[in-house]
């Protein structure tokens, strides 16, 4: 995928209002390539605040992440209402299985890329077991396998990953498929509710096309900052990809 690094920081608009997503945006837009509504600002402001952003982006995408989650019948009239509101990609969690996520990608009517959200950043093995998954997963690299292939199965256009398993994904589906990959924390970050956390270069070496970034950007003293040393690091990681280094 030939994409400029910045245009593979995905900034999370993790903002509950309109005018704090616009002031994000007006900082941030020459230094990100796409912006991600997400369940704050979505419930809060509704589709409308799509065009909001867009009007004020000037070009790139939306990612709207509503991690669909429900009867495949809900999830494709869902889909279907998603599909008018023109976001680049939009995810679903693989974990209720291939008929939910077959639902999803029917109702896709405009070309929208369907990510499957495999094992959010936030579980720990632990967490992974106390919500019943088999204790045969001794880590979660082996259930996002599982649920990338369901993913991939299904048709969708890629998936949702910690760094941790970037690699061992993108070996298995080469590159054709898409890899998203938030828990990105610097090593000076603090690392709030997420468990499997990677660093933007490890997550980009690992075969991430792109990174979700959220509070080590908002959270920064200097967000336009953060996000150009993120690119830095991206740009980094991709020569040493070119160059076969894989860090997993
Ligand atoms: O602030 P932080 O960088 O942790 O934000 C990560 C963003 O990525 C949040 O908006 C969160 O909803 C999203 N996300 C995630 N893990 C997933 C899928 C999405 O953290 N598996």
């Amino acid at each position: 995928m030939k994409l400029a690094p910045k245009d593979r920081i995905i900034f999370a608009l993790d903002v509950p209002t309109t005018e704090e997503a616009v002031k994000y945006i007006d900082l941030l837009k020459d230094h990100v390539g796409v912006f991600k509504i997400g369940l704050e600002l979505f419930v809060a402001k509704g589709p409308p605040v799509l065009g909001a952003v867009r009007e004020r982006m000037g070009g790139g995408g939306i990612f709207l992440d509503m991690k669909f989650h429900d009867i495949p019948a809900t999830v494709r009239g869902a889909m279907r209402s998603a599909s008018t509101l023109g976001a680049e990609f939009v995810t679903v969690h693989c974990d209720e299985g291939s008929g939910l996520l077959k639902a999803v990608v029917e109702g896709n009517t405009a070309g929208t890329k369907v990510l499957g959200v495999t094992v959010l950043t936030s579980l720990s093995v632990e967490d992974m077991h106390e919500i019943g998954i088999d204790p045969k997963y001794k880590t979660p690299a082996d259930l996002v396998l599982k649920r990338a292939r369901l993913a991939k199965a299904a048709g969708c256009a890629g998936v949702v990953c910690s760094g941790q398993e970037a690699a061992a994904v993108r070996q298995e589906f080469g590159e054709d498929f898409i890899i998203v990959t938030p828990g990105i924390r610097g090593p000076n970050d603090p690392v709030g509710d997420q468990k499997r956390v990677a660093t933007p270069y490890e997550a980009i070496a690992n075969g991430a096309d792109y990174i979700v970034v959220g509070r080590p950007i908002r959270n920064a003293p200097d967000p336009v900052q953060a996000a150009t040393v993120i690119a830095k690091e991206i740009e980094r990681a991709l020569k040493d990809r070119g160059t076969g280094v894989r860090l997993i």
